[in-house]
């Protein structure tokens, strides 16, 4: 549904983006990862047709967006950054003039408009202007105004930003029941809320790729490890360990302790207490280490710290 080929941006002397390749299939919720700057707005805004690229060539819904952007703008709901609303109009009212926009019939209008509010949780704003509405109600307009006309493509950029936890809660679930109707690329700084709600990630850093998979191998595949605390000599329990039928590796990591990776879903602590229940050593503690979304991103982004900005 999006595909995304060596696209570069460049703004005077920054390259924003620089030779992206990336696709995304039809009915997937991709989370578009990076530490501020790295050039996710930048990327959204040239799929949405917002910015022209430097170079490099992307299409989205079937069509080139220099080629076809019409049919691309058509087929795309964009919630920018800064979702920007015309604040003197009523909700329902800007509404309406979006629908206009996206070239929704006249006599579906009212219907499109209703079901955008309603999916939405604006059903009680809509008599509301818009510059009152608080922050969470703002975002929530601005998920709206992206469903109307019902495109097939969502992108949206970081569409919980400033919500406190049960207006981001509400906002979660919306975007999770997008899918499989909608292919949804979301860029968010929250991490539990992409492992919630995103099946593959995206890590960008500094215009570039930094990671790109399934949740399920970022965070490990099909193995799982064990940290293991144990007193005695590294020379002793080490062997030990490895011995055992189900591990496949054992790290030391120093200070009586070891990493030991066994395959998913094999509980190896049984065995752990076993192995180790010798007069050489002891066992201290086992506990699990799961590789969570935020190790695999500070690992991504740790090529380079502190980031353009
Ligand atoms: N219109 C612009 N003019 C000049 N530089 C820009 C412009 N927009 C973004 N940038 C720069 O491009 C880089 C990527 O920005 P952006 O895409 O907004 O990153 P992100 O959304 O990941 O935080 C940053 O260094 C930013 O300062
Ligand atoms: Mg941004």
């Amino acid at each position: 549904m999006i595909e995304v080929s060596g696209l570069t941006k460049v703004y005077g002397s920054i390259t924003a983006v620089r030779d992206l390749s990336f696709r995304v299939e039809k009915g997937e919720i991709i989370g578009f990862l990076g530490p501020n700057g790295a050039g996710k707005s930048t990327t959204m805004r040239i799929l949405t047709g917002f910015t022209p690229a430097t170079s490099g060539v992307a299409k989205v819904a079937g069509y080139h967006i220099e080629d076809h952007p019409i049919e691309v703008k058509r087929r795309v709901g964009y919630m920018p950054e800064n979702v920007p609303a015309y604040g003197e109009m009523l909700v329902s009212a800007f509404l309406r003039y979006v629908a206009a926009v996206k070239g929704v019939p006249r006599g579906d209008v009212g219907r499109e408009v209703g079901r955008a509010m309603e999916r939405c949780g604006l059903g009680d704003m809509a008599n509301r202007v818009v510059r009152n509405l608080s922050k969470g109600y703002r975002q929530r307009l601005g998920l709206a105004q992206a469903l109307i006309g019902n495109p097939p493509v969502l992108i949206l950029d970081e569409p919980t930003a400033g919500l406190d936890p049960k207006q981001i809660i509400d906002i979660r679930q919306l975007i999770k029941s997008l899918a499989p109707e909608h292919t949804v690329l979301l860029s968010t700084h929250i991490l539990p809320e992409v492992t919630m709600v995103c099946e593959r990630v995206i890590i960008i850093n500094r215009g570039q790729i930094a990671a790109q998979d399934t949740m399920h191998n970022l965070t490990g595949g099909d193995s799982e490890s064990l940290e293991v605390e144990a007193l005695g000599v590294s020379d002793t329990i080490t062997p030990r360990l490895k011995a055992i039928g189900d591990v496949t590796k054992v790290e030391t990591l120093g200070g009586g302790r070891y990493r030991v990776v066994s395959p998913r879903g094999k509980d190896v602590r049984g065995a752990i207490v076993q192995a180790l229940s010798g007069s050489e050593c002891s066992l201290v503690g086992i506990q699990r280490k799961g590789r969570t979304l935020e190790d695999v991103f500070v690992e991504a982004v740790a090529a380079d710290r502190g980031g353009v900005e």
